[in-house]
């Protein structure tokens, strides 16, 4: 079957066209076009809702356009539409959902509307259909921070969640706080990343010794529960760089530090979410493991998952698959929301056929955007 998908939860534009096969659940994915707004938003310092539903209705047709010209596909190929529900921003979801009722309306096909995280942890499987379950998703966006254990297709239970900031939200403030771009993630890892080879070049011993030191909180690491809370580490990178006075520096010091806070904070991250991860792994022992979300893109994070997942199959004698999914994927985009939406007709058909024609058949009319749409069966 052919399916068309549209996502417009926050400030990217994208269409997808998906091959998928019914019986060997092979994704074939014919096109995938994504128009980001980043440089727009950019001298904001965070997306703007209305001017992402702005840019939504100019690009949605063109993007359109371009992903069934790439797929070689025309709109009357399509088997199912789908599109993004929520959670996202409300004038942003509006535009992708009321590009796909109309297309589902004029078209007489079915429409599904995804869950935005969904769609995050089902690129993961964009690539394989073969999945194995008990499966833990560590889901790591600028909007969300989870770890969700899935027993089967489309069966969630939530282990624990952010009680304040997303994880990618606070690269972007600590990313903002210091005055680097936006969105802050990329770049706070990327100087987090050169801060290694900076500092073997200070020869002031002492200045050294001060930028080894820094050291930021892992706020609930050590908390029974697998809840996360990155509001606390933020404000301590506000208060320290605040207490630096960075403008009485030289520039080469100044740059220092912040690479220096820059590599603290991600490790400071990345170390709670995967310690929360390992404990997770350990209790319900699954047989994946998966990242999910922009913060995926995260290389210290993939890695440090990955390790963290080996251990625990060495410690055990036993495999776990552990995935993640292309760059390309991490951030959103309508492929994610295209497999998502193929998994969920899969079960339909089993599980339910006559929903297919009082429910999916009628969604051109029924389907809201719902900014604040739980992940659930
Ligand atoms: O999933 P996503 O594209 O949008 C939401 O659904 O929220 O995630 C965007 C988030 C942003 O906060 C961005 O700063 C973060 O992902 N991000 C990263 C990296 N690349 C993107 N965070 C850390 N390291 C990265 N390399
Ligand atoms: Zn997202």
């Amino acid at each position: 079957m052919i399916i068309l998908s549209v996502e417009t939860s926050c400030d990217e534009t994208s269409v997808a066209v998906l091959d998928c096969d019914e019986k060997t659940k092979e994704i074939n994915l014919l096109s995938n076009v994504v128009s980001s707004q980043v440089k727009i938003h950019a001298k904001w310092g965070g997306v703007i809702p209305n001017l992402a539903a702005r840019e939504h209705v100019k690009n949605v047709i063109p993007v359109l356009d371009e992903a069934l010209k790439k797929a070689k596909v025309k709109l009357k190929d399509i088997d199912l539409f789908a599109t993004t529900k929520g959670p996202g921003l409300i004038p942003a979801l509006l535009i992708g959902t009321n590009a796909a009722k109309t297309l589902s309306y004029f078209w007489k096909k079915p429409l599904i509307g995804v869950q935005h995280i969904e769609g995050h942890i089902y690129a993961n499987f964009l690539a394989s259909p073969k999945i194995e379950f008990p499966l833990l998703a560590l889901v790591v966006s600028g909007g969300h921070t989870s770890l969700i254990l899935m027993k089967n297709h489309l069966e969630y239970q939530t282990l624990g969640e952010t009680q304040d900031d997303a994880v990618g939200e606070a690269f972007d403030k600590v990313a903002k706080l210091l005055d680097l771009s936006y969105p802050g993630g990329p770049i706070v890892s990327k100087k987090a990343d050169e801060f290694e080879e900076m500092l073997e070049k200070v020869e002031d011993k002492s200045l050294k010794e001060k930028i080894k030191a820094i050291e930021f909180p892992r706020p609930m690491m050590d908390k029974k529960n697998y809840d996360f809370s990155f509001s606390g580490l933020k404000t301590s990178v506000l208060y320290f760089y605040q207490n630096l006075e960075t403008e009485k520096m030289d520039e080469k010091t100044s740059k220092i530090y912040k690479s220096a806070i820059c590599k603290e904070f991600q490790d400071a991250a990345v170390e709670v979410l995967t310690t929360k991860a390992k404990k997770a792994i350990q209790e319900f022992k699954p047989k994946t493991v998966a990242l999910a979300g922009g913060v995926a893109a995260n290389l210290t994070l993939r890695k440090t998952l990955e390790e963290k997942a080996k251990e625990i199959a060495k410690d055990e004698s036993r495999e776990i698959e552990y995935l993640v999914p292309p760059f390309e994927f991490c951030g959103d985009n309508a492929a994610m929301i295209g497999a998502s939406a193929f998994y969920r007709f899969l079960d339909y058909e089993k599980n339910s056929p006559e929903s297919i024609e009082t429910e999916l058949n009628e969604n051109w009319k029924n389907l809201e955007a719902n900014s604040s749409f739980k992940i659930c069966r």
